[in-house]
């Protein structure tokens, strides 16, 4: 089944020239980029895209994180979509990603872990809906 989901290369990444590398990644899985967009996430992007991890520790230094450097905002389209992309990703915290995955290849840390990706189709839509209108998605 065809789906959409809503990933973010981050500023660690962005930082490092990894954009290419890593959508050859994405691409090589088979999932399909039908929209891109380099942005500086703003304070209140960031504060309103992580509100479920308000009372969380870390969720400070997540926003400030996320607005230190720009990010690649993306959607990606292809079948099951969400959860082959969370494959790609890899575990959230690198040294417990899969060999091949994209943290266990590029990310820093729990917190520098260079990309971010929808964790259902529900909250693929309400994200996606964050940052794209609908007629720039060119599937
Ligand atoms: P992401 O998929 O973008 O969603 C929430 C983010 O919070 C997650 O990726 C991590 O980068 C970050 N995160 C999760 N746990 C921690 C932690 N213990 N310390 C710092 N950041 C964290």
């Amino acid at each position: 089944m065809t789906e959409r989901t809503f990933s973010i290369l981050k500023p660690d990444a962005t930082k490092r020239n990894l954009t290419g590398k890593i959508n050859a990644v994405i691409e090589e899985s088979g999932l399909r980029i039908v929209a891109q967009r380099r942005i500086k996430m703003t304070q209140e992007q960031a504060e309103d895209f992580y509100d479920v991890h308000r009372e969380r520790p870390f969720y400070g230094a997540l926003v400030e994180f996320m607005t230190s450097a720009p990010v690649v905002v993306q959607v990606l389209e292809g079948p099951k979509a969400v959860a082959k992309y969370r494959d790609v990703m890899g575990a959230t915290n690198p040294e417990q990603a899969d060999a091949g995955t994209i943290r266990k290849l590029f990310a820093l840390s729990v917190g520098e872990n260079s990309v971010h990706g929808s964790d259902s189709v529900d909250n693929a839509k309400i994200e996606i809906a964050q940052f794209f209108d609908a007629e720039d998605i060119v599937g």
